[in-house]
């Protein structure tokens, strides 16, 4: 048996970034050593695993060619054992749960990976977490989860044999790119993913040319713009075209009808027809242009037509060739076979530490600080600034929340009064209760961010503490991901625990959630 202990061993790659850059170069250049290798006649020996110990899972609940048997002949020449499952001839669609079925599997062999595909965002994640706990109490390796595309959340291996072509074009060269995406941008997972894949070039120009129904979503859009990269829009291949600054790489993609409701299907013959290319668009292209398509392309229909095929902007024959070279140096790499050779910057696991309570100092006043209520409250707590500064009505609705939300069904008072600025704030008081329980805090930190929590005795205020808006809300009953295809979504039935990870600095009020990676405001998060 081959040795199996390298720096990726059990790694799972549910999005781009789950890969450094300089890891994902060395994917690149480990994927173009083996191309050459074997288009020489050798037989890529330092790649194969050669164990039947090792499965590799193939688990397909939405349909698919290229990925799964790029995967499939992937595992095959690696020489694991390889096994699948779809719609059709398993019980994944009969309600099963999918952490369930993933764990029998688990128990079938020594070591293993799980290749998904499916309707649901963010899978890989959550079984990362759910498998990776259960592997450690059975003292046994963790199983890595490679995302083979998750709804319109991501789909990184197609990303990064997307690069991997790219780069094939560029001689190697990663100083810059101008690229073109075109087609669906708003369903298309493989655009999704460009936002992060392409901070591979040191310099990126991006023109997203889509009719507004078919837009990138402002989150990918804000992404490419946030990672540096210069994007330009545009409606139609006419108008870019028109436009005189026409990359020499257009990224197509398929109008995913299937995903469409029935009032954008209307509109689908116009939508279609404004990201196709035409035979009189060829002479305003640039010299060596090539043309890219993850496949498939519509039968009928497609947005780089077929007359296109037998001409050197044909890109995507190469590409979708690629899909094998880079999942059989992806998996090699997550099995432990390669990597011992790796250097460059590793992922760095986030880390959220709970710095979001801050003791501030006490005034020392003779005069009672809190007279909220009819009464003054000689001893308790006192929950001020709450939401301060937004209107009275907002106020009054976040009052009742933070009640609602901490089960504050206690005697005690609440208003609206004014701030030291002028503005307005809400204050809670509860005479009598003398502490808030860690989990109490870290809720109320996360409902009403900046407000100050006030131990109050002999009518004085004795300890304050100012909170913040906490980096990790989880584990709360009355949260949940806004995004129903999202595998925590109160609709998915897995059972995984609702996740938001803080966007930004500390005072961002932005969370994402950890599977889908949605964005919400912070007051979305809450089922209020
Ligand atoms: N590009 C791609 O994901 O194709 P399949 O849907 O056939 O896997």
């Amino acid at each position: 048996m081959s040795s199996r202990n390298g720096p990726f061993k059990g790694r799972t790659v549910a999005v781009v970034n789950d890969l450094s850059l300089d890891e994902q170069r060395y994917l690149y250049r480990k994927a173009s050593e083996l191309k050459r290798e074997v288009q020489a006649g050798g037989d890529g020996r330092a790649f194969r695993l050669d164990d039947k110990d090792f499965s590799v899972y193939l688990i397909f609940m939405e349909d698919s060619t290229r990925t799964r048997e790029s995967f499939r002949n992937a595992a095959k020449f690696l020489g694991a054992r390889t096994n699948l499952f779809d719609t059709a001839t398993s019980s994944f669609n009969k309600n099963e749960s999918m952490s369930d079925a993933v764990k029998m599997l688990y128990g079938y062999s020594d070591e293993s990976c799980y290749v998904i595909r499916s309707r649901l965002e963010g899978v890989c994640r959550w079984l990362e977490g759910a498998l990776g706990h259960y592997a450690d109490s059975c003292g046994r390796p963790r199983p890595a989860f490679i995302n083979a595309g998750d709804g319109k959340h991501e789909h990184p291996t197609q990303e990064f044999l997307d690069e991997f072509s790219f780069l094939e074009q560029l001689g190697g060269r990663d100083d810059r790119i101008h690229i073109a995406l075109t087609g669906d941008l708003y369903h298309g997972r493989t655009i999704h993913s460009k936002a992060d894949g392409l901070k591979l070039f040191r310099e990126v120009e991006v023109d997203l040319v889509a009719p507004e129904l078919l837009r990138m979503p402002e989150a990918y859009a804000r992404r490419m713009r946030d990672n540096g990269f210069l994007v330009r829009e545009y409606e139609t291949v006419d108008d870019y075209l028109a436009s005189g600054k026409v990359a020499p790489i257009w990224y197509f993609t398929r109008l995913q009808l299937e995903r469409m409701g029935e009032e954008i299907l209307e509109k689908a013959p116009a939508l279609r027809k404004a990201v196709t290319f035409r035979k009189d668009m060829l002479g305003l292209l640039p010299e060596r242009c090539r043309f890219y398509h993850p496949l498939p392309r519509d039968r009928t229909a497609p947005t780089n037509p077929t007359f296109l095929d037998e001409t050197p902007l044909n890109g995507w024959d190469g590409q979708s060739a690629n899909g094998y070279w880079t999942r059989v140096a992806l998996i090699s790499m997550v099995a432990g076979r390669i990597g011992e050779d790796f250097e460059g910057e590793r992922k760095v696991q986030e880390t959220y530490p709970d710095d979001f309570v801050k003791e501030v100092p006490t005034a020392s006043r003779a005069k009672p600080e809190y007279k909220v209520g009819i009464k003054p409250v000689e001893d308790g707590l006192v929950i001020d600034h709450i939401s301060s500064g937004q209107p009275i009505p907002e106020i009054w609705d976040h009052l009742d929340a933070v009640r609602r939300m901490l089960h504050l069904d206690v005697r005690g008072g609440h208003g609206v009064f004014h701030n030291n600025k002028g503005a307005y704030k809400g204050i809670i008081s509860l005479p009598d209760v003398m502490s808030f329980g860690e989990r109490d805090i870290k809720k109320l930190a996360a409902i009403a961010p900046g407000c100050t929590l006030n131990l109050v005795h002999e009518h004085r205020v004795v300890k304050k503490y100012r909170l913040s808006m906490p980096p990790r809300i989880y584990g709360f009953d009355e949260i949940s991901c806004k995004n129903e295809q999202c595998i925590s979504a109160p609709s998915s039935l897995e059972g995984a625990t609702t996740e938001f990870l803080r966007k930004g600095e500390p005072g961002s009020s932005t969370f994402i959630c950890r599977y889908c990676e949605r964005e919400h405001e912070f007051r979305e998060i809450w089922d209020l």
